[in-house]
């Protein structure tokens, strides 16, 4: 009997003191955004969680959390700054504490289509932005599309530039996106996205900018009176990691996550343009805001407005980087 209860104790000290190394705790990976989960970015943070933990059973756990669930556009740098959260993709609008250079993205009618945004990210140049934060302890792991911006107002008429004078808009925290509106004798306002709906609603702002995919996903055709179909912009992201953290995974965990990365930006970024179309479709069908295509002149007159604020950040920007973008144009 004692002998037995001296195995047992001993076989049980044994187990405990090998217990830390056979039920060793997953890696808990915090990926934060701000949209719904039905655009682009939601599904592609939904695809990157399932294909991580299947490479890397047990060994990481990715919680999702979108809307601003987690945290909102105000707070999301910092939190992955002080690893309260591993991975976010904000827009690329929203980057401009960090480097200057990633504004070119925002410079209205750069870019045709979202074809050539892609042209561009997959470019050298393009590459070379996803490292350009590594001294703010920021690492670009991949871009994710979401879609060219469509212009939508609480007026009637949204054709020409002057139909816009004077009205509210609310903006991504961007100067380029403040100085787009400047430029067409609006009042831009900065605002977090998970703001935006109600501020629409109430009247706060008259109008903001955005994609199909996010116009439909937030409701804000049902409490706006016209979308123009401009395409002056792109909204696209970049998921971006906590460089220290990064580096001092296991190698073979930062080499599955970046694999399930890899996965997920292939994801995304071929769902991106169906979605945008079939969300343009249901906000055509609900006929609650009226979708105003827009002609070649009304186009040029909206480029022609816009124009002074490539002037204003090309020397920020630098001339070879816009070089290098408008060259995606086919
Ligand atoms: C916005 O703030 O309008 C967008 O950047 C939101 C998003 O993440 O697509």
């Amino acid at each position: 009997m004692f002998a037995r209860s001296m195995l047992a104790a001993s076989l049980f000290a044994a187990l405990a003191f090998t217990a830390p190394a056979s039920a060793q705790q997953p890696i808990v990976v915090k990926f934060s955004h701000v949209v719904a989960e039905n655009t682009p970015k939601g599904q592609g943070a939904l695809k990157f969680k399932e294909v991580a933990e299947k490479k890397l059973p047990g060994k990481v756990q990715v919680q999702v959390f979108p809307s601003s669930q987690l945290f909102g556009d105000a707070k999301e740098l910092e939190a992955l700054l002080l690893g309260d959260v591993q991975f976010i993709a904000p827009s690329l609008s929203k980057f401009d504490r960090y480097t200057k250079k990633i504004q070119l993205f925002d410079l209205p009618f750069l870019f045709d289509d979202i074809e050539a945004v892609d042209r561009f990210q997959s470019s050298a140049k393009g590459q070379e932005l996803l490292t350009s934060m590594k001294n703010r302890g920021l690492i670009g792991l991949a871009y994710w599309h979401n879609g060219m911006k469509q212009l939508s107002t609480n007026r009637d008429k949204l054709t020409r530039p002057d139909d816009v004078k004077g009205l509210k808009f609310r903006i991504q925290a961007s100067d380029v996106l403040e100085a787009q509106f400047r430029a067409l004798g609006a009042n831009p306002q900065k605002m977090a996205f998970a703001e935006v709906y109600q501020a629409l609603q109430t009247g706060v702002v008259d109008g903001q900018e955005n994609t199909w995919s996010n116009i439909y996903s937030q409701k804000f055709h049902e409490v706006q009176k016209t979308i123009a179909e401009t395409n002056h912009g792109v909204i696209d992201y970049m998921v971006v990691t906590n460089a220290k953290w990064w580096d001092g995974l296991p190698a073979d965990v930062r080499k599955g996550l970046s694999e399930a990365m890899a996965e997920a930006t292939t994801h995304a970024n071929k769902i991106a343009k169906d979605l945008n179309l079939a969300d343009r479709k249901k906000i055509a069908d609900a006929a609650k805001a009226k979708i105003q295509p827009l002609s070649k002149d009304d186009v040029a007159a909206w480029r022609k407005a816009m124009e002074p604020v490539w002037k204003k950040f090309e020397g920020d920007i630098g001339r070879d980087l816009i070089d290098a973008a408008l060259k995606s144009n086919k």
